[in-house]
């Protein structure tokens, strides 16, 4: 048992209600110097609103908390940061237009004696710590051209630089790529050296194993368990978090494909210019997808793969070059619109930039992208939009109060099933999925995963993008692996085993074991 000094952080009674949810009640929580602290939960159990109270983005409505011996009550982050609570925020809050250094420094930049901003000196420190984090990019570059795993680097690497006692993160890994999380875990393992106590939040079990010292388990905004790590089995976890046992797990249906329904040949999209190298993004793939089939496209961060289904969607139309037929006829889109009309639909992988209007209602965003259903007279008529929705977020248990909320109230997971509900609601032939568990819960992805597997059955063709090999494995009847833009193997589901897939994936330069 740790010793009471060993206490860092303690919450207690921690409640708050947002208008129709309570999202917290009545909270305790009990972090150590030294220590990682796993908060697990299902999407929406209220994970990030405590993270929040913690770095004092927001007040509770009740409870106390108790910093290194002394109450402590924040008026926002600055307080919070300033008392030794940093947080890396599970969305991400980097300002596009400016650079990496004056993102890792805002509000805090070293001066030069006449009060300007010393940049020779910021972007040394920033680049400091972007070594210290193995991110290869210069600290001058705007963070609108990183992708979003380096954006979170990025913001690690603030949190990191701030020498907080309690560092919260909120999924940090969830869109790092296999080396970019080990680069995180020795970081994470340096500062627990150093006596910092950490809060991970983690729907990836496999993750615990390596950094995690004690558990909390969340469910409908309360503690339902509190452990030890290794006392805790997987299957005892999810217990705790749904309160219910386990579904068995996933099991796909045999294909029944069906004629051919999409066909690319030769799709090459050029490299942006100077900072991305001259190579293609896209470079010289050709595939097919037929009725029934799921396509699972393998890669490290940065294969190309989020290009190329941005290619097949019509977003760089003009810049990529190939050929595309689909159900037989050749096709081209001119833009994302033609690709709808057409019957293709993409739930993208970031859903805040590219995904979510955050400012509309569940409702609005979930039918966005099949307006014509749900207009009478030419407007959006509220009662059509509901009455065509409501299947879809039922269908995927978004946790809302209502489907007028707005969306950017919902927990990230629960925005991540809307934006597969969007999508699903257009009626595609054709769904294409970039990353589509990103964020969400054990027992929800394996609803997906269901989800996705009855599609199939329905006649749709699906191609899924996605990091995690053992989800491609479970969803896929092919799998092609892209490596630095090209195709690199093609397994059908009866030859694709790990080794392989990873052989193909990483470049043949670099170490496998990276
Ligand atoms: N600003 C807000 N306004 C209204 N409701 C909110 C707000 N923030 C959170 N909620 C609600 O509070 C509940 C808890 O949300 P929270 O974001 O804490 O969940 P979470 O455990 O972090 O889930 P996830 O794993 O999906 O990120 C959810 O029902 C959510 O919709
Ligand atoms: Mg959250």
């Amino acid at each position: 048992m740790a010793a009471a000094s060993d206490l860092i952080l303690v919450a207690d009674g921690i409640a708050k209600s947002f208008p129709g949810v309570r999202a917290l009640d009545g909270v305790s929580l009990r972090v150590r110097r030294g220590r990682l602290l796993a908060l697990l939960g299902e999407n929406g159990a209220g994970k990030s609103t405590l993270m929040n109270i913690l770095a004092g983005v927001f007040p509770p409505d009740a409870g106390t908390l108790v910093l290194d011996g002394a109450a402590v009550s924040f008026a926002n982050p600055q307080a919070a940061l300033a008392a030794g609570i940093g947080i890396v925020f599970q969305e991400l809050n980097l300002i596009p237009h400016l650079s990496v250094a004056e993102n890792m420094f805002l509000g805090r930049e070293p001066r030069t004696r006449l009060g300007f901003i010393d940049y020779p000196k910021l972007n040394a420190a920033a680049a400091a710590l972007l070594r210290r984090l193995e991110l290869a990019v210069d600290p001058t570059t705007l963070v609108a051209d990183l992708r979003v795993g380096q954006q979170q680097l990025v913001e690690i690497a603030r949190a990191v630089s701030e020498d907080a006692r309690v560092l919260i993160l909120d999924e940090p890994t969830s869109s790092l790529s296999a080396h970019e999380v080990e680069v995180l875990f020795g970081v994470i393992a340096e500062l627990k050296r150093r006596g910092v106590a950490l809060i991970y939040i983690t729907h990836k079990f496999e993750e615990l194993a390596r950094v995690c010292d004690d558990v909390t388990v969340m469910r409908d905004g309360r503690v339902v368990g509190e452990a030890a790590f290794p006392d805790l089995t997987r299957d005892a976890l999810v217990r705790l978090m749904a309160g219910r046992e386990a579904k068995e797990t996933f099991r796909k249906s045999p294909a029944r494909l069906g004629a051919e329904l999409l066909r690319a040949e030769g799709l090459t999209l050029p490299g942006a210019g100077a900072g991305h190298g001259r190579r293609n993004l896209v470079d010289n793939v050709s595939f097919e997808l037929r009725r029934g089939e799921v396509l699972g496209l393998f890669g490290l961060v940065g294969a190309g793969r989020t290009e190329l289904l941005e290619v097949l969607f019509g977003l760089h139309a003009g810049r990529a070059a190939g050929r595309l037929e689909l159900e037989g006829r050749p096709a081209q889109f001119a833009s994302p619109a033609d690709a709808i009309a057409a019957g293709l639909a993409l739930a993208p992988e970031d859903r805040k930039r590219d995904g979510l209007v955050l400012p509309m209602s569940v409702a609005a965003n979930a039918s966005l992208a099949s307006l014509e259903r749900t207009l009478r007279a030419g407007f959006v008529s509220p009662d059509r939009e509901a009455a065509y929705i409501t299947p879809y977020i039922e269908r995927f248990r978004v946790k809302t109060p209502s489907l007028a909320q707005l969306i950017v109230n919902l927990s990230g997971g629960n925005q991540q099933k809307v934006i597969l509900a969007k999508w699903l609601a257009t009626g595609p032939k054709v769904l294409l999925l970039d990353e589509p568990t990103r964020g969400i819960d054990v027992n929800a992805k394996r609803e997906i995963y269901a989800f996705i597997d009855e599609l199939a059955q329905l006649g749709l063709g699906l191609i899924v993008v996605s990091s995690e090999l053992p989800e491609i494995l479970a969803l896929s009847d092919r799998v092609i692996v892209m490596c630095e833009g090209r195709k690199t193997a093609e397994f059908a589901r009866a030859d694709a085993t790990p080794e392989k897939i990873l052989a193909a994936a990483f470049p043949v330069s670099a170490p496998a074991a990276a």
